[in-house]
């Protein structure tokens, strides 16, 4: 399995030049017959990226790729790790299964996802080199109850770190995606492995969305990539992990040592329905209300008939109602 992944990975460093290659210089290069090169094409084009075949010139990359590169990367703290993985099954699930060797801090980054996540069990759409699928982990001191604020926490780092290098006009949707123009451009995924009652084991995952083809299927809702936020000058991948790297790390030890209040307003800032009539639906009931940002617990306040309420809970779900 890691071997087939090893040629097609390879593969794809030689045509990541944007040149054509023939197949039959490639069969070389790597001690295959040419079948097998079309084979190793055929399964790069089923993780999402398109190539060209010319009939006498060979094969070439539709798009540029720029690959992440590990060694660029470097861990917020010390003792923490970065794992690059470039095709995996879910970065969160890596770092879950790994919680006890881990220290705080430590990453997982993917080119490709083959069973990409969301809240759930949803499926996360994860295409090959698109955009950034980024894991971290983090021990919980607090525990299993600090854990809902979270994804508010590290969502409201990841926009600030966009808009610090340039990248402005990103909404945050309570309590775990990031919208831009009223359609989803990332989702924040929270998991635990904890015992209850002692430290709890955190996963942190992040999918952002940044050059994804909008012929990419499996996603029932409006999406986009940075390639719309930011006019196709779309920010170096591997920089902007580094940069959320850094930023979570910050954001994270605020969180354990102050807790949600610093975050407050800076989620209200960049909330992307304050002031908007949503529904709210909390299992099988609806609710429906004005946004009026979210509290110290980070549950969501709503201005309903019956008054200020707030919902907070992994099983609620929040839709425009305008
Ligand atoms: P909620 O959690 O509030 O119900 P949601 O509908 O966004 O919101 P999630 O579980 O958070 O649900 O996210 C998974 C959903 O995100 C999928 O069902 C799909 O519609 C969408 N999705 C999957 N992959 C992507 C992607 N790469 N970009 C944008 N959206 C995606
Ligand atoms: C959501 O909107 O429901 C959250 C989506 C989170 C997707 C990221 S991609 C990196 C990490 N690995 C996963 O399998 N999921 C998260």
């Amino acid at each position: 399995m890691m071997k087939e992944h090893s040629t097609k990975l390879t593969l794809l460093t030689c045509l990541s030049d944007g040149q054509f290659h023939s197949g039959e210089k490639l069969g070389e290069l790597l001690g295959i017959s040419r079948a097998a090169v079309s084979k190793h094409i055929k399964g790069i084009q089923c993780w999402g990226i398109d190539i060209f075949r010319v009939q006498g010139r060979g094969y070439q990359l539709a798009d540029p790729l720029e690959m992440l590169s590990q060694s660029s990367l470097v861990a917020a703290s010390d003792d923490a790790s970065v794992d690059v993985i470039p095709i995996i099954d879910s970065t969160n699930q890596y770092l879950l299964d790994r919680t006890s060797e881990l220290s705080s801090g430590s990453v997982c980054l993917a080119e490709y996802q083959a069973a990409g996540r969301g809240r759930r069990g949803r499926e996360w759409v994860s295409p090959f080199g698109a955009n950034l699928y980024l894991s971290m982990y983090w021990k919980l001191d607090a525990g299993m109850a600090a854990a809902m604020g979270l994804s508010l926490v590290v969502g409201v780092a990841v926009v600030e770190a966009l808009e610090k290098i340039g990248v402005q006009g990103i909404k945050l949707k309570w309590p775990n995606d990031l919208y831009y123009n009223d359609k989803k451009l990332a989702g924040i995924l929270v998991e635990l492995s904890g015992q209850a009652g002692g430290a709890a084991h955190i996963v942190i995952g992040l999918g952002l969305n940044m050059s994804m083809k909008s012929e990419v299927e499996g996603i029932d809702q409006p999406w986009t990539s940075l390639t719309e936020v930011c006019n196709g000058e779309v920010p170096n991948r591997t920089e902007l992990a580094q940069a959320l790297i850094c930023a979570w790390h910050t954001a994270l030890t605020d969180y354990e040592l102050n807790g949600m209040s610093g975050f407050v307003p800076r989620w209200n800032r960049l909330d992307n329905f304050l002031g908007r009539n949503v529904r709210l639906l909390i299992g099988p009931r609806e609710l429906e209300g004005e946004v009026m940002g979210i509290n110290e617990q980070g549950a969501v306040l709503l201005k309903t008939h019956n008054g200020l309420e707030s919902h907070i809970g992994g099983e609620i779900s929040l839709r425009k109602n305008d």
